[in-house]
């Protein structure tokens, strides 16, 4: 008897033939899947390939009973519950590594299009609103010897800090548990990355504890010029409280590519003249989406396989 995968989403069409062994229940259609048809779809599977949008909870787990992995298309797995995972006996992977230099040139191109307010301008200039050149319009703030700020010095916030270092950047970092003076940049405390930092990207994974992370108080710990970036995941900042922060020019503007409630956006974030928002494009680009997908299927195919996955979680 093949083993019985289910896949989510949609994946790359040249992929499929990888799974040719498996009994593939797939969603080329990339229907909206809710939880009672997810549901219903891992009745007598094996594996799951899921993406960072899918919740994998105890309760979908439970209707699983023949599952023996879950393979996530992302390297966050907030979306599932590892420790209904881990009572189960079911492997989790996901997807370092291969997404890490694509989702740092996003980080930077974040930070530049909000420090240099290339979006802005560009609604601006759309709008016909541009008349002649002046020597204040559209005035930033600079990246490039400015002191950058990263939360989470893991694989993607080291890969910021390297290309910061391109910008002459002095680079301070935050991480719950201190590591080593990493690519040139120092560790400190929270409060004091807040407090002197030009510009400030978030790169930490989302748990309970990082829920709003960022949240009024921090926010106001910030410098009014400052800007922020989060790539790494809704939720780590209260985005009702930064909307107020940016709407008072408390501080100087933020660039987004995930958010609390996404797709959803909060609508107060949608009138900010200083934030640039992105639809969670981190890992987007062609190369870097297919090494996921491959590497999710590799995993998958080393378990059924009955040999180690590449990149466990669980
Ligand atoms: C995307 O958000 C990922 O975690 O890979």
């Amino acid at each position: 008897m093949k083993p019985r995968i289910v896949l989510t989403r949609r994946i790359f069409d040249e992929l499929l033939p990888r799974l040719a062994d498996c009994e593939v229940v797939d969603n080329q259609a990339d229907l909206v899947l809710d939880a009672a048809a997810l549901a219903a779809r891992l009745a007598g599977a094996h594996v799951l390939l899921c993406g960072p949008t899918d919740r994998v909870d105890a309760g979908l787990i439970d209707a699983a009973a023949h599952l023996r992995a879950i393979c996530n298309v992302a390297v966050g797995h907030n979306n599932i519950d590892l420790a209904a995972c881990r009572a189960r006996g079911i492997v989790v992977t996901n997807t370092p590594d291969v997404l890490t230099d694509t989702t740092a040139d996003l980080a930077f191109g974040l930070l530049l299009a909000t420090a240099r307010r290339i979006t802005e301008a560009e609604r601006w200039l759309r709008d016909g609103q541009w008349q002649r050149w002046e020597l204040e319009q559209m005035l930033g703030r600079d990246v490039h010897h400015s002191t950058l700020g990263i939360v989470g010095m893991g694989r993607i916030g080291g890969a910021i800090a390297r290309r910061a270092a391109g910008f002459s950047m002095r680079v301070l970092y935050h991480n719950r548990s201190r590591v080593v003076e990493e690519h040139g940049a120092q560790w400190v405390d929270k409060a004091r990355l807040l407090a002197e930092s030009d510009h400030v990207m978030l790169v930490l994974p989302y748990t309970p504890e990082n829920h709003h992370y960022i949240g009024a108080a921090e926010l106001a710990q910030m410098k009014p010029t400052a800007t922020l970036v989060n790539i790494a995941r809704g939720g780590i900042v209260d985005d009702g409280a930064l909307a107020q922060a940016l709407q008072a020019g408390q501080i100087a503007a933020a660039g987004l590519d995930v958010f609390e409630h996404e797709p959803q956006l909060n609508p107060a974030l949608l009138v900010c003249r200083n934030v640039v928002l992105t639809p969670h494009i981190g890992s987007a680009s062609k190369a870097a989406r297919l090494a996921m997908a491959n590497l999710a299927i590799d995993n998958c195919l080393a378990i059924l396989a009955g040999k180690k996955p590449l990149t466990p979680v669980v």
